[in-house]
């Protein structure tokens, strides 16, 4: 049967990196989706096209009447792995493999730290399983997504396939296999705006990077992580009082210590810096770091103006609603 699924993007509000290693982070699903259509091939072949995901940084030259497109292959193949990785686990789950076309489409660019790539994960599990006649459950999808992340980045959380999964607004925290997902019933009405700046690394990289810091430097750097954690758990209280100071103030503390981390870049630290001089509350990288994007709150009427000024050192900004809906599977049965 033919299979249209979706799954939401997200933000790290609080606790990226900290989260690989048991501390709790705040996470939310963005209104920008990922979209997978999947219809069998009865010649049993899987083929992927997966032409829209979208690049920033598509170079297009028209010189002489020829046109050439430069893309950032770098950061296109790796949502492929992810893709790759997904049809190859969910078949092996289910103990049974199908031909199919795939096809793939995303609002969001890739590699931006916009959990693109959990998304891309988690849609393609469900539209597999899905187009081959299986139903799975949220749990079994969230489950098959973070096996996928963690073969493709080597280490990950459950965090981003959690929430592209179940979408809303979400505490998460993990120990061993054991996932601990609380839906924070909050405001989820944040004046926030993002802005993303050149990837210069991959999410593995960075996360690679931390595990290798943390493991010849367990005292300074273990500090560092459960600092975070703490920042996370008072971030938890000022979103229930929905205290944008406190938040704010809180997402700059998150930053410092990312970049005491090593995973900032001094992209990412002008766009912070140009943020809370225009009048944000606070500012952060969100996501792995190494370039992608930043978020910053500000009460609702100075939003427009930190936007503006975020946009000239960024490659594009972005106003996002939060708490948008997980995964939608919406089948077509063949007559
Ligand atoms: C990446 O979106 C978030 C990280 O914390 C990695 C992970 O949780 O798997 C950096």
């Amino acid at each position: 049967m033919r299979v249209y699924v979706t799954a939401p993007g997200k933000v790290t509000l609080f606790g990226e990196h900290a989260v690989v290693y048991g501390q709790p982070a705040i996470v939310a699903s963005i209104d920008k989706r990922v979209h997978v259509f999947a219809e069998p091939r009865p010649d049993g072949t899987i083929t992927i096209e997966a032409r829209d995901l979208r690049v920033p940084g598509v170079i297009v030259t028209y010189k002489e009447g020829e046109v050439t497109v430069e893309t950032e292959y770098g950061l296109v193949l790796p949502a492929i792995s992810y893709l790759n990785k997904a049809v190859e686990l969910t078949s092996r789950y289910l103990d049974s493999r199908h031909g199919v076309k795939l096809v793939v489409r995303s609002e969001m660019p890739v590699g931006a730290g916009l959990g693109t790539s959990a998304a891309v994960a988690v849609a393609t599990i469900a539209a597999y399983a899905y187009s081959g006649g299986y139903e799975l459950s949220r749990d079994e999808i969230a489950r098959l997504g973070w096996e996928v992340e963690k073969a493709v980045q080597g280490v990950a959380s459950p965090m981003d396939t959690s929430i592209t999964t179940y979408g809303g607004f979400m505490k998460i925290e993990y120990s061993g296999e054991i996932i601990e997902r609380q839906n924070l019933g909050v405001n989820g009405d944040l004046p926030i705006v993002l802005a993303y700046v050149e990837r210069e690394f991959k999410t593995r990289d960075m996360v690679l990077m931390v595990r290798d810091k943390l493991s010849k430097y367990p005292q300074l750097y273990g500090r560092i992580i459960e600092l975070i954690g703490e920042v996370t758990r008072a971030a938890e209280k000022a979103l229930v009082r929905h205290d944008l100071h406190e938040l704010g103030l809180l997402m700059n503390l998150n930053h410092g210590l990312l970049d005491s981390l090593g995973v900032s870049t001094r992209k990412l630290n002008e766009v912070v810096y140009a943020a809370r001089s225009s009048g944000a509350l606070g500012a952060k990288l969100t996501g792995a770091g190494g370039g992608g994007c930043v978020i910053a709150l500000s009460q609702s009427e100075k939003l427009e103006t930190v936007e503006t000024i975020m946009r000239f050192l960024s490659e594009f900004t972005m106003k996002t609603s939060l708490g948008s809906e997980g995964i939608k599977v919406e089948i077509e049965k063949s007559s």
